[in-house]
C-alpha cells in the first residue's frame, strides 16, 4: 500500500511537470528593426546577392561567381547568417506573433537554405535564381509591414 501511494505521487507529479509549459526563455532583442535590418539582414543578403551576377567594366561584361573554396565558404557563411536571422525576426517581441509577418520570416529562411543547397552543389546558376527568390520575400514583409511616408512636400499642381 505504501509503495501504491509512493508510485502515486510520482504519477502526480509527473503529471503536473508535463502540463504546465515552461516558461519560455528569457530572449532579449538588443536592438529595433531598423538597426537589424542595417547590420545584419542586409550586410547577410548583400553578400550572397554579391557573390553571383555580371559586373559590366569598360573592356566588357563579365560574369561573376564565386570560384575558390574560399570564396565559396564566404557566401556559405552569409546564406547561413540570413537563415539564422529569420528566428531574430520570429521573436515575439517583433512579431507580436502575427502570422503573416512570421509567414515572411520562413520564407525568407527557406529561400536562405535552399541557397545553401545550391552553395554545397557549387551551383551559381542556382544561387543566381534564388538570389530573386530572397528578394522577393524581402519585399513581400515590407509591402506589408512599412508603411509608407507621407510625402514632405504637397504634390506639384496640376497645369
Ligand atoms: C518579416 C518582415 C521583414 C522581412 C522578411 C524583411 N524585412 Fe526588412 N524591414 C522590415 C521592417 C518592418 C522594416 C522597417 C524598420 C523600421 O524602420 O522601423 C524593414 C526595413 C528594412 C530596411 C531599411 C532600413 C532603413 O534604412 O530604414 C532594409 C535595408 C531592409 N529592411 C532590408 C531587408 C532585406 C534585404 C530583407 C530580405 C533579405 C528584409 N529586409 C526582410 C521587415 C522585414
Amino acid at each position: 500500500m505504501r509503495t501504491r501511494a509512493w508510485l502515486l505521487s510520482w504519477i502526480v507529479v509527473g503529471a503536473s511537470a508535463c502540463s504546465t509549459p515552461p516558461p519560455p526563455p528569457p530572449f532579449q532583442s538588443t536592438v529595433n528593426m531598423k538597426d537589424l535590418m542595417l547590420n545584419v539582414i542586409d550586410p547577410a543578403a548583400d553578400g550572397v546577392w554579391d557573390a553571383v551576377g555580371t559586373i559590366a567594366t569598360v573592356e566588357g561584361v563579365f560574369e561573376k561567381f564565386p570560384a575558390t573554396d574560399d570564396e565559396w565558404a564566404g557566401v556559405r557563411s552569409y546564406a547561413i547568417q540570413l537563415a539564422e536571422a529569420g528566428n531574430l525576426l520570429m521573436l515575439p517581441s517583433r512579431s507580436n506573433g502575427s502570422p503573416e509577418w512570421i509567414a515572411d520570416a520562413q520564407a525568407m529562411m527557406a529561400e536562405s537554405n535552399r541557397a545553401l543547397q545550391a552553395i554545397a552543389a557549387r551551383d551559381k546558376d542556382a544561387l543566381f535564381t534564388i538570389g530573386g527568390d530572397i528578394y522577393e520575400t524581402c519585399t513581400s514583409c515590407h509591402r506589408k509591414f512599412i508603411v509608407a511616408a507621407p510625402p514632405s512636400e504637397p504634390a506639384p499642381a496640376k497645369p
